[in-house]
C-alpha cells in the first residue's frame, strides 16, 4: 500500500517525487475515476498551504466536479467562466496570485486566495482540468507550474479521460 514519505522543501525535488508517487499509485490501474481520486488525495495531502485540490471534467459546454479533496465545491462551471472555465476555454494553465482580483472568479471556498488550474486536452479538445486552491495569496510560482504541468503530462499519458467525458 501507499507509504507517505517526507516531502522535500525545494520545489524541483518535491515535484520529482510527486510525479513518481502519482505514477506508482496509478500503475496498472485502468479505472480513471479511481486514478483521479488517488491523485487528488496525493496532491492535497502532500502540498503545503493548499485547501482544495481536485479535477473538473469536461461534459458538453460545462466543467463538472470530479474527484477532489477539500470543502464541497460548485458542481458545474460553464466554459469560459472563472479560473477553471478560463483554463478550459483557452487550454492554458491559469495561475492567479489573488483570486479576488480575477474577474469572474467563482468563490467556492471563501478561504481560497490564490489558485492554479492546469488543463488536460487531447487533439485540441478540452477533457478536464486540475484545480488547486491555496488559503494564501501568491502560493504558486513558475516552479509549481512546471511541476504540475509535468504531473499532468504524465497522467495524460496513462489515464483514459474519455471514460468520464459523457
Ligand atoms: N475558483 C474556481 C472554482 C472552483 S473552486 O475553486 C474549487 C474558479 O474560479 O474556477
Amino acid at each position: 500500500m501507499f507509504e507517505a514519505v517526507e516531502m522535500p522543501e525545494d520545489k524541483a525535488s518535491f515535484y520529482r517525487i510527486l510525479v513518481a508517487q502519482a505514477k506508482a499509485l496509478t500503475e496498472g490501474e485502468t479505472d480513471t475515476l479511481a486514478n483521479l481520486s488517488n491523485v487528488a488525495s496525493l496532491i492535497f495531502t502532500t502540498m503545503a498551504k493548499v485547501n482544495w485540490a481536485g479535477f473538473y471534467i469536461a461534459r458538453g459546454d460545462q466543467l463538472v466536479l470530479g474527484p477532489f479533496m477539500g470543502n464541497p465545491a460548485c458542481v458545474r462551471i460553464p466554459m469560459g467562466r472563472g479560473v477553471c472555465g478560463t483554463a478550459a476555454q483557452e487550454q492554458t494553465t491559469q495561475m492567479v496570485d489573488d483570486v479576488n482580483a480575477f474577474p469572474g472568479h467563482i468563490a467556492c471556498d471563501s478561504a481560497s486566495q490564490s489558485e492554479i488550474v492546469i488543463p488536460f486536452s487531447e487533439n485540441g479538445e478540452i477533457k478536464a482540468v486540475l484545480d488547486i486552491d491555496s488559503p494564501i495569496t501568491c502560493r504558486f510560482d513558475e516552479e509549481d507550474r512546471k511541476g504540475l504541468e509535468a504531473l499532468a503530462a504524465m497522467l495524460a499519458e496513462r489515464i483514459q479521460l474519455n471514460q468520464l467525458n459523457y
